[in-house]
């Protein structure tokens, strides 16, 4: 048994879980997963006590999310570490669990290179697995801290942008602390725009064909007390044509070395509708999702999915039961449709107002600005 369930029917009174922790219980050390197919129904934690668990519920969504990505694939480099497998295949195989966010690339190699740095020290083993989790609860921290820092610098420019001072955001997918360290990306900018009486509705994209934005961003949104409205994604248009969204506001999955953004499918229309009813378009990012490595955004390798993810209605999860990973779903096509389901779209940077990072924003976003950007970041230059 490589995985287990704990876990009670979804609560709002009470604090979130955390999306991820370390324990050391006294039979070996394990990642503990908040899982996020049984949101918001249900709370159940997904315990990994070994790589090939943590690596299958990354690829069916159990944690998901740029950042959070990073952080335990560091955390599952630590894992394979303490209990004693092989380091380099564990690295690979979480490395390459999904392809678009960068981050996760990214956190594994952090913990890779702290371990291999003892090793080649000739230090024993223990010591190099406490390395590699000393590197994952390190990215963990400034995770946090750059969510912190993003939502600040995100509602100072929202408040540039948008003097009126009553902001009606328009969000995709899922951002807030399901996918972070701290309280996210976007999503943390609205909450901080809440938290200064500044927001006045924030519109959630349900976000198909998996639901992330009706599951898990409602779900923020409900426990902070936001005022929230779902709307379909293909509702979009309509909202802006009668003039009700002042700002989009979304995450990344990477960006590129010339400020592409890959985010979550439905982002790229949600920037040409910005563009043309001249509403700023902005993302929310960490600099370890930028990629310098990946020069534009025809190189950004774009996962995808089953079609089944699209042929199929999900059933919505229910306590004690359906997960959305599960298939669980009504067939809506009829059998043996082919579907097209890519993870994620690409945007262009002349169709994005600006990146805000924790070091800085970037804005006209060109090539140039994100050199310099990364530049002046410390975790791009560690890597
Ligand atoms: O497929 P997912 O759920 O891992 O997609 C990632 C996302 O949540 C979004 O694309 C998000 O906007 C960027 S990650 C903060």
């Amino acid at each position: 048994m490589t995985d287990q369930y704990a876990g009670t029917p979804s609560d709002g009174d009470r604090p979130m879980l955390p999306v991820l922790r370390w324990e050391e219980p006294p039979d070996g050390p394990v990642l503990v997963l908040l899982d996020q197919t049984r949101l918001p129904a249900e709370e159940v934690e997904l315990i990994c006590t070994d790589v090939p668990a943590l690596v299958r519920a990354i690829r069916t969504l159990a944690v998901r999310g740029a950042p959070v990505l990073g952080i335990a694939g560091a955390y599952g480099v630590a894992l394979a570490a303490a209990r004693g497998y092989d380091v380099e295949e564990a690295a690979a195989q979480l490395g390459s669990a999904r392809p678009t966010a960068v981050n996760l690339a990214y956190g594994v190699r952090r913990a890779l290179g702290a371990y291999r740095a003892v090793v080649e020290k000739g230090a024993d083993e223990k010591a190099a697995a406490e390395a590699a989790l000393a590197e994952a609860r390190q990215l963990h921290r400034e995770d946090a801290e750059g969510s912190a820092a993003m939502a600040a610098k995100g509602l100072a420019l929202l408040d540039e942008l948008l003097p009126g001072g009553s902001h009606r955001i328009l969000t995709h997918c899922n951002t807030g602390a399901l996918v972070s360290g701290g309280e996210g990306t976007a999503f943390a900018v609205a909450l901080a725009a809440h938290k200064a009486g500044r927001l006045r509705r924030l519109w959630v994209d349900e976000t198909r064909p998996l639901l992330q934005g009706a599951r898990l961003t409602a779900y923020e949104a409900a426990r902070n007390g936001l005022s929230y409205t779902l709307l379909t994604d293909n509702a979009a248009g309509s909202l802006f044509a009668a003039g009700k969204v002042d700002a989009v506001l979304i995450g990344a999955d990477r960006i590129a070395a010339d400020g592409s953004v890959a985010n979550k499918v439905g982002s790229y229309p949600l920037a040409v509708l910005a563009k043309y009813h001249h509403v700023p378009f902005i993302v929310v990012a960490p600099v370890t999702t930028i990629d310098p490595d990946t020069p534009d955004g025809a190189s950004i390798e774009v996962e995808q999915r089953s079609g089944r993810e699209v042929t199929q209605l999900t059933a919505p999860p229910q306590a004690g039961g359906a997960t959305v990973r599960q298939g669980v779903g009504v067939q809506v096509a009829p059998l043996g449709t082919q579907a097209y389901n890519p993870a994620f779209d690409v945007t262009p940077p002349e169709l994005v107002t600006a990146i805000v990072t924790e070091v800085g924003v970037v804005s006209p976003v060109t090539g140039g600005g994100i050199e310099e950007l990364c530049a002046r970041s410390r975790q791009v230059t560690i890597s």
